[in-house]
This record gives structure tokens, C-alpha cells and sequence, in this order.
């Protein structure tokens, strides 16, 4: 039987969006005197990277504006208390260091924050920029590289080439304990993820995030890869990482031992509270889900504006189960999902170690597919029973 290839989470636990409700309860309040991770969404871009899916808009504004609608939302949620940042876009590192220093002075409760990452373009980093950053106490900065081969760069609109790469990667690893990178995979024309894992392992990067191309209309017309070859790439790298001292920590995420990515842990971990602030970021608390509608203008007029769903108990206690998924571990009992289990130990995606059912690097390929699998698994016994 041929089974759809799911690339990402959100459309693996798509099944789930039917029972999401409008809630009335306010974001403040359902955050107020929590602990968890702060997600700020920082949506600017110079660059038009043909292949991206994210929300980003391109600067006409003074950032000023901005960065104050962004401190008068994060005062309303004064009492909650971070114990990760992570600065998240679009280009964060496009606005200046000081409107990025007042955003930080802006958060109350500091004390506790042991990881502040900010996501970071090649083109848009330099010497002054690293010290700057580091300054501000950011221990920990991601560089979406997907590529070093200069072809697929260009195909997918990258603006710098792999010289400039590289030498950037160098820079970062002067300044900051933690440099992580983003690779693709599922490239059009074939992929270079072996040879791009190589780049990463002789630069000593800490922490590597592979996700497969997902692809929208502008780059929907090139020919790809087809599965296996996906496949086999991907566990090829997977080897190739292991080798080298690599483990994965989430389904995505590769780490030689110093990235622990602490903020990763709150989206596998759906108990643990996730305050995103800014136009187009989401988060969670207990069975909510909040969402900030996208568009600046309407942001820096409106900084409260927050949507906020809910989920009954018992819908969003399958989705925790299933979401532990994402950590690369599986402790569950098959109970509601013997069918979708049986088809993972089958195809060796999941393999058994006493009571635990482990994600074999097969199922590491496969995860996305195994939890939109499980998501219907649940809800066909949610619904009929
Ligand atoms: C918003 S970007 C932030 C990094 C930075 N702006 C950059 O481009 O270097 C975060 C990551 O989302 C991922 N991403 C964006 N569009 C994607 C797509 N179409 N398919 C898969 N991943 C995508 C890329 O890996 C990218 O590095
Ligand atoms: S990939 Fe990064 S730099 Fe390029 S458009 Fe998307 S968010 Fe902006």
C-alpha cells in the first residue's frame, strides 16, 4: 500500500482542526504567573527567497513602531515568566541591536531564561552585528543556510554564496555557545543534504534542523526527487551524523551534545506553555491554542488583538500523546492506535525496547506520516465510542 508522504506537523495534525473552538478567555489571563518559553515573531525580510512558506513583509516602516507595538503587548503578559527566547521571523537580526535590546528590557521576569536564540539570513550578519548580539546575552543563534551548493541557492533565491556562508558560520562560532543551521532536503533537481551535512560536521555546528522542502506555487513546477530517493538521502545523513557523534533531539533537529535547544522542548511538549507574541505567532497553553492574526499595520494599531481556541479535554490529550511523537520517542500504549502502530512496526518506523515503542531512523523520515496516521486512529475511536 503507498502512503502519502506528510512533510510537516502542522498538516499531520490537521484532523484535530475540526474540533477547535473559539474560546472567550483572554491570552493574559490563561498566561498569567506561568512559566514557559517566549516566542517573538519578528516578520522583516530583505531578501525574497523564492522558496519560502513563512509570513514575512518587507520593511517600509521605521522599526520603532513596531518594536513599541511589540513591548505594549509584552507588558500585558508581565507576571508570565520566561525560561527561553527565541527570536523568530522573517530576519530578526534586520532590526537594529538597540530596538532589539528595548524588547528584552522590556521583559519583566528575566531571572530564569537560560537560552535566548535568534534566527539570523547569512546576508543580513557581520562582525558588528555578532558582537552586538552576544552582548545582549543571545547565546544561541540559528542561520537558515538550506544549501551550501551554490545551484541550489540560486534556485531557491538565496542572495549569498557559499564562500559567504561559510565565512559567516565562522564569524558566529567566535561569539556565540550555541550556532545551529537549517538544511533542506526534497531539493529541486536532486539533493545535496550528504554533502551539505559534511559542511556542517567540519564547521562544528552544534545543532542542525533538516526539514524536507515543502513546495508552494512559485517553485511547485521542478522536478524533485521522488520518496525513496528522499528516503534514502535522509538516512544516509542520519548515518552520516551518527557517525559523527550526532543525536537527534526532536524529529527535525540534530545535536553533537552542547545544543540542547531547550525551546524545542515546548512544542514536543504540549503541558508546557508557549507565549508567542507579534503578528503571525502562535502558542499554546493547557488545551488553547493562541494565534496572532498577520499583517503589521494592523499589529502596531492593535497589539492585543489574539485569537484564542480551545480543544475538548479529551481531543487535545490524544494530540499531547501524539505530539510526544515529534521528540523522536514514543511512550505509549498502543490502546487507540493499534492500527497506525501496526503499520509503523511493520515498515520498521517504530521498533519496541521493553514497554517503549522507539522511532527507528526510518520512522524519523516517516514521523509526520505516523502522526497524521495516529491523529485518525484517534479519531475515528474518539468519534465512534
Ligand atoms: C523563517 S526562516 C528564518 C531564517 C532566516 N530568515 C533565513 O532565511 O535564513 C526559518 C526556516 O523555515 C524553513 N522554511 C521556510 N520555507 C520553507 C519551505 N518552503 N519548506 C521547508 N522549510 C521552509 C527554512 O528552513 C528556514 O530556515
Ligand atoms: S527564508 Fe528567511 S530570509 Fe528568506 S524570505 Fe523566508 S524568512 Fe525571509
Amino acid at each position: 500500500m503507498r502512503i502519502e508522504w506528510i512533510k510537516t506537523h502542522h498538516q499531520a495534525l490537521a484532523p484535530f482542526n475540526r474540533f477547535k473552538e473559539k474560546a472567550h478567555t483572554k491570552a493574559t489571563k490563561l498566561f498569567a504567573n506561568r512559566k514557559g518559553a517566549l516566542y517573538i515573531h519578528i516578520p522583516f525580510c530583505v531578501g525574497r527567497c523564492r522558496f519560502c512558506i513563512l509570513y514575512r513583509e518587507y520593511p517600509n516602516m521605521p522599526y520603532e513602531h513596531f518594536v513599541s507595538a511589540l513591548i505594549r503587548e509584552m507588558r500585558k503578559y508581565r507576571s508570565f515568566q520566561p525560561e527561553v527566547v527565541y527570536f523568530g521571523g522573517g530576519t530578526p537580526t534586520l532590526l537594529p541591536t538597540t530596538e532589539l535590546g528595548r524588547i528584552l528590557d522590556s521583559i519583566e521576569k528575566r531571572g530564569e531564561i537560560k537560552e535566548i536564540t535568534i534566527e539570523t539570513t547569512v546576508s543580513e550578519f557581520d562582525e558588528k552585528k555578532a558582537e552586538e548580539l552576544a552582548s545582549l546575552g543571545i547565546n544561541r543563534i540559528s542561520f537558515g543556510v538550506q544549501s551550501f551548493n551554490n545551484k541550489k541557492r540560486e534556485i531557491l533565491g538565496r542572495r549569498s554564496p557559499e564562500s559567504e556562508v561559510i565565512e559567516k558560520l565562522k564569524l558566529a562560532r567566535k561569539h556565540f555557545e550555541i550556532v545551529s543551521i537549517d538544511l533542506l532536503y526534497d531539493l529541486p533537481y536532486g539533493n545535496t543534504l550528504q554533502e551539505d551535512v559534511k559542511k556542517a560536521v567540519e564547521l562544528n555546528i552544534d545543532g542542525l534542523s533538516i526539514y524536507p522542502l515543502v513546495y508552494n506555487t512559485t517553485m511547485q513546477s521542478y522536478p524533485h526527487p521522488n520518496i525513496e530517493e528522499n528516503e534514502q538521502n535522509f538516512l544516509e545523513a542520519y548515518d552520516y551524523l551518527k557517525e559523527h557523534g550526532y543525536k537527534h533531539i526532536s524529529i527535525n533537529h540534530f545535536s553533537n551534545g552542547k545544543d540542547k535547544f531547550l525551546y524545542s522542548e515546548y512544542f514536543t511538549h504540549l503541558d508546557k506553555p508557549l507565549l508567542g507574541i507579534g503578528p503571525g505567532a502562535g502558542g499554546h497553553i493547557k488545551n488553547y491554542e493562541t494565534f496572532h492574526p498577520p499583517r503589521i499595520r494592523r499589529y502596531i494599531m492593535d497589539p492585543y488583538r489574539v485569537n484564542v481556541f480551545s480543544m475538548p479535554e479529551e481531543v487535545f490529550c490524544g494530540i499531547r500523546v501524539i505530539a510526544s511523537m515529534l521528540k523522536g520517542n514514543v511512550k505509549i500504549l498502543p490502546g487507540n492506535f493499534a492500527a497506525s502502530l501496526q503499520v509503523a512496526l511493520n515498515r520498521e518506523w517504530v521498533g519496541l525496547r521493553g514497554k517503549n515503542l522507539m522511532l527507528l531512523p526510518k520512522g524519523l523520515f516517516w514521523a509526520n506520516t505516523l502522526i497524521y496516521l495516529m491523529s485518525l486512529d484517534f479519531l475515528r475511536s474518539y468519534v465512534f465510542h
